[in-house]
């Protein structure tokens, strides 16, 4: 009599593990390596379909956090925003690992494989671009039912500890995700060049704008308005 260690889940794969993972399904969307334009091809693949996981990943968080502002519970919302900048600093740290890319095999992959194909048309990127949109109106809401403001909050950070860490996990991934921005163009800049257009016919220059656009710009306009209470001498 035997220990039956064998699978017990449904699915393809030999082990649950597989089965759970579903790491068939999942490498079956890899292009099959006889495919590859250019062996540099799989690492271009393999990024950006990992960059889709993560930014779905993130969009599911947000929702969640959405939820939990929109019932008051601040410290859960704060604890989900912070893991939110963390995968998004990953993110950007998995990106740039394309600047090891030759840029001239890269025009290879690109001329061969991409049609028409950028990094704009990213659905995962598109949700999180209205993150501001769908988190402030909760964030002004709470604020008015616990009677304070933003400006208040950072005069007195101890006084609210609870609102102070939510503004801070804000900055945080609005940060994680400006910095995502520019690595990324910094990577475009790399590969193809900043005086050059895009497959969508734009200025690569053009993704400069998105460093400079914050999904919370009212919270970085308090810092400022602080430091003019302070009224520098300087
Ligand atoms: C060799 C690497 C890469 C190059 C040369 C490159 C180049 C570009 C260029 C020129 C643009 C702006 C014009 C356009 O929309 O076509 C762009 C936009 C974009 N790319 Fe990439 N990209 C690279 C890798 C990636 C990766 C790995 C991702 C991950 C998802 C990504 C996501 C995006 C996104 C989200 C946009 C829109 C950005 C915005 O509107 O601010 N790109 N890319």
């Amino acid at each position: 009599m035997g220990t039956h260690t064998g699978p017990i889940l449904e699915g393809r794969g030999d082990t649950d593990y597989e089965r759970y993972v579903r790491v068939p399904e999942l490498l079956d969307l890899q292009k099959p390596a006889e495919l590859l334009a250019h062996p540099e091809e799989r690492l271009f693949q393999t990024t950006h379909q990992a960059a889709e996981l993560w930014l779905h990943h993130v969009d599911y968080e947000i929702i969640r956090a959405a939820e939990l502002l929109g019932a008051g519970d601040v410290s859960l919302a704060s604890d989900l925003l912070d893991r939110c900048a963390r995968i998004i600093n990953l993110l950007r740290q998995q990106i740039v690992i394309l600047e090891t890319m030759a840029p001239a095999d890269y025009h290879v992959v690109r001329t061969s494989s991409l049609g028409r194909g950028s990094g704009g048309e990213s659905p995962g990127f598109a949700k999180l671009l209205t993150v501001g949109k769908r988190l402030w109106p909760l964030f002004e809401a709470l604020l008015a039912t616990r009677k304070v403001t933003v400006i208040e909050i950072e005069r007195a950070p101890r006084e609210h500890r609870e609102l102070f860490r939510l503004v801070q996990a804000m900055l945080d991934y609005d940060e994680a995700f400006l910095n995502w921005r520019y690595s990324h163009m910094r990577l475009a800049f790399r590969v193809i060049g900043s005086k050059v257009m895009s497959l969508k016919n734009v200025p690569a220059a053009q993704l400069e704008q998105g460093t400079r656009e914050p999904l919370f710009p009212e919270l970085w306009e308090t810092i400022s308005s602080l430091t003019q209470e302070f009224k520098p001498s300087y």
